[in-house]
């Protein structure tokens, strides 16, 4: 089994003003952080009791445990 509280998630911005946009645990389901990365920028994270989820607005590489992928 996965864990994800200690699973990292890495993403590079390929340009600049990505959005990486956290989304709370639990029955609602709400942004609660926005970090804006310029171009080649690096964010590592992780899913925490707080971050359920995270969105990714703007050409990103993405790496996490189920693999490496970009939205470009
Ligand atoms: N304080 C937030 C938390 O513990 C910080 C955080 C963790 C976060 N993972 C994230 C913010 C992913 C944005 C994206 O949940």
């Amino acid at each position: 089994m996965k864990d994800t509280k200690t699973d990292f998630i890495v993403i590079k911005a390929l340009e600049d003003g990505v959005n990486v946009i956290g989304l709370t645990r639990g029955t609602n389901t709400k942004f609660h952080h926005t970090e804006k990365l310029d171009k080649n920028e690096i964010m590592i994270a992780q899913f925490t009791e707080h971050t359920s989820a995270v969105k990714i607005r703007g050409k990103a590489l993405i790496q996490t445990s189920n693999g490496e992928m970009s939205n470009e």
